[in-house]
C-alpha cells in the first residue's frame, strides 16, 4: 500500500483523519511523530474564512488560526467545508497561497481537501458536508471551482452516501474524478448512520473499482489487523485513522510495523503517560490553560481507555482545573501499573 498524488508520495498511505475538536495542531504533530505520514486540519468554514478576511473589525482571526499548518506535521491538507463554489474557491486560493490575515503557518498545505462527509445537522441543513452527496451537481461544481483556483491537488472526503437508499459514492466518485479530484477518501457509512453500525468496506471497494485516482479507506480502524483487513477487502491505496488514534497515537507505529513485517512493542504505561502529559503541556502552551483545559481533559480520558482500574484516575482528570492537577491525576495511572 502506497499513495502518490500531485507532488505527494506516502510510503504506506497512512493518514490521520480530520476530527473537529480533537485533531488540533498539537495532536496532529504528535501523530506525525508516531508514524502518521499525512495529516488533515479540522474542517474550516470557507465562508467564515472569507468573511473574516473582509472584516475590518476582526481582531482575532479564529478561522485562519484553525488553518495553521507547521513543518512538524507536514505534509498536511487543509480541509474546507461549504456549499458555494465561488466561496470555496476563494477560501482555497487564500489557504493555498498562505497569504491571508491571521496566517501563522510555518508550512504551506500540500492539498486542499473538500468535506463531503460531515453528518452534523447544522452543517447538512446548510447543504454542506455530507448533504453535498445529495447534490452531485453542486459537489462537482465545487471541485471544478476549487481546482481552477489552486495549483495544489484537490482531494475529497466523502461517505457511502446519504442513506441506505442512496449509496451513490461510486457514481459520485467518478464524477468527482472527471471534475479534477486528485484523491478520494471514503468513510464506509451513510450520513444517516452517523458513526454506527460498523463501516462497510464493500462500498470502499466499489469506489476503488470505479475510479483510477488513489482511494483512501476510512472507518473503524483501531489496530494493525483492522488496517490489513481494510486493504485486503477494498484494495485501497491508503488508510485514514480517526477515533482509533484518540488516546492512542501509537496506533500509527503499530500499523507501520505490521506493514513492514516488523515486530511491534506496545508503549509501556510510563510511555503512555509521558506522551499524555507532553500532549497536555503542548495544548496548554498553544491555547492557554483556560481555553485548553476542557479539550485536554477529553484527550486525557482517551489515554485511559482500556486501562483496567483507571476509573478513579479518569474521575480525577475530569475534575482537574490546572495542568498541575492533570499531572497529579496521571501519576495515579503509573501506580496502577506497578
Ligand atoms: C469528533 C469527530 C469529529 C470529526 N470531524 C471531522 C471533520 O472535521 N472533517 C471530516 O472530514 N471528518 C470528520 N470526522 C469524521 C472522521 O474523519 C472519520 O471519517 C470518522 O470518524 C470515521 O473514521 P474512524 O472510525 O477512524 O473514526 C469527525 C469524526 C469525529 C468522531
Amino acid at each position: 500500500m502506497s499513495v502518490s498524488f500531485g507532488g505527494v508520495t506516502l510510503r504506506h498511505g497512512l493518514m490521520l483523519a480530520p476530527m473537529a475538536g480533537a485533531t488540533d495542531l498539537s495532536f496532529r504533530e504528535l501523530c506525525r511523530l508516531h508514524g502518521a505520514e499525512y495529516t488533515v486540519t479540522e474542517m474550516i468554514s470557507a465562508k467564515a474564512l472569507v468573511l473574516e478576511q473582509g472584516s475590518r473589525r476582526t481582531k482575532v482571526h479564529r478561522t485562519a488560526q484553525l488553518a495553521t499548518v507547521t513543518q512538524v506535521e507536514a505534509p498536511t491538507a487543509i480541509q474546507i467545508f461549504g456549499h458555494e463554489p465561488t466561496v470555496m474557491a476563494e477560501a482555497a486560493r487564500l489557504l493555498a497561497s498562505g497569504e491571508y490575515a491571521g496566517a501563522v503557518s510555518t508550512a504551506l498545505p500540500v492539498a486542499i481537501d473538500i468535506n463531503m462527509g460531515c453528518p452534523v445537522p447544522k452543517i447538512v441543513n446548510n447543504g454542506e458536508g455530507s448533504a453535498l452527496m445529495k447534490q452531485p451537481d453542486v459537489a462537482v461544481a465545487i471541485v471544478r471551482a476549487v481546482k481552477a483556483a489552486v495549483k495544489l491537488p484537490v482531494t475529497v472526503k466523502l461517505r457511502a452516501g446519504w442513506d441506505s437508499e442512496h449509496r451513490n459514492a461510486p457514481e459520485l466518485a467518478q464524477r468527482l474524478e472527471d471534475a479534477g479530484a486528485d484523491l478520494l477518501c471514503v468513510h464506509g457509512r451513510t450520513r444517516q448512520q452517523f458513526y454506527e453500525p460498523s463501516s462497510d468496506n464493500r462500498i470502499i471497494r466499489a469506489v476503488k473499482t470505479a475510479v483510477s485516482i488513489p482511494v483512501i479507506g476510512n472507518g473503524d480502524l483501531c489496530c494493525a489487523a483492522d488496517v490489513t483487513r481494510m486493504i485486503e477487502e477494498t484494495g485501497c491505496d491508503g488508510v485514514m485513522i480517526g477515533r482509533g488514534a484518540l488516546g492512542n497515537p501509537f496506533v500509527f507505529r503499530e500499523v507501520c510495523a505490521a506493514l513492514e513485517h516488523r515486530p511491534y512493542t506496545p508503549p509501556t504505561m510510563h510511555e503512555r503517560m509521558d506522551t499524555a502529559l507532553a500532549h497536555a503541556c503542548d495544548m496548554i502552551a498553544r491555547k492557554g490553560e483556560r481555553i485548553a483545559l476542557a479539550e485536554v481533559r477529553k484527550h486525557m480520558a482517551w489515554y485511559c481507555r482500556g486501562v483496567r482500574g483507571a476509573a478513579a484516575v479518569r474521575n480525577a482528570l475530569m475534575r482537574a482545573e490546572s495542568l498541575a492537577a492533570i499531572r497529579e491525576a496521571l501519576q495515579g495511572l503509573l501506580e496502577i501499573d506497578l
